[in-house]
């Protein structure tokens, strides 16, 4: 197994973020933000792109899993919920990537099942050609082909999630 060079690097990385991050802080202008992490996912991206959001918000994690190797099971198990109350809240869903967005779809339901004020998403990366449900992400960070990636808070089987970059997953032979 062998971990190639960065797909996209630190410096990429925390520009796009920085940007998001703007763009989030602009939308959001006079409201408070309830921003959910979905990890073990987020772990990396929420905290970076939080530092960077200038509205007064909250936060809070969903612990969920979906993804047995590198394939996509369809199933989420929520692990843990939130401790916030959503209802009448402006929550914004911080994923790490949206494969089939089967998961963020799962989620998504399930939390405006309980009335929150708004509800978006912001998803570090998008492989919107793999896409099997419509999905609306309000913030991409990047928008990346059908390639299995590492890194950046991204596993294979829980780990590489420490890389502070992108990498395309190579398995050896
Ligand atoms: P979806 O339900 O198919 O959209 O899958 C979403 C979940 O699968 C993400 O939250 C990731 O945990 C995982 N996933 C999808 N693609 C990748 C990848 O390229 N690398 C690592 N994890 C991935
Ligand atoms: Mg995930």
């Amino acid at each position: 197994m062998v971990i190639g060079k960065p797909f996209l690097n630190v410096e990429q990385i925390q520009n796009r973020v920085k940007e998001l991050a703007f763009n989030i802080s602009a939308d959001y202008q006079g409201k408070d933000i309830l921003a959910v992490g979905i990890l073990k996912g987020a772990f990396m991206f929420l905290p970076d792109l939080t530092r960077h959001i200038q509205v007064t918000m909250n936060i809070d994690f969903l612990i969920a899993s979906s993804y047995v190797k590198t394939q996509t099971s369809g199933e989420v198990k929520i692990h843990a919920d939130l401790r916030e109350d959503v209802k009448g809240r402006h929550v914004l869903l911080v994923e790490d990537i949206v494969d089939t967005g089967l998961t963020l779809k799962y989620i998504r339901d399930m939390l405006l099942a309980r009335n929150p004020a708004s509800l978006k998403i912001c998803a570090f990366l998008d492989k919107i050609s793999r896409r099997k449900v419509d999905i609306k992400i309000d913030y991409a960070g990047f928008q990346i082909p059908d390639k299995y990636v590492v890194g950046y808070g991204l596993d294979y089987d829980n780990k590489f999630r420490n890389l502070p970059y992108i990498s395309i997953f190579k398995e050896s032979t």
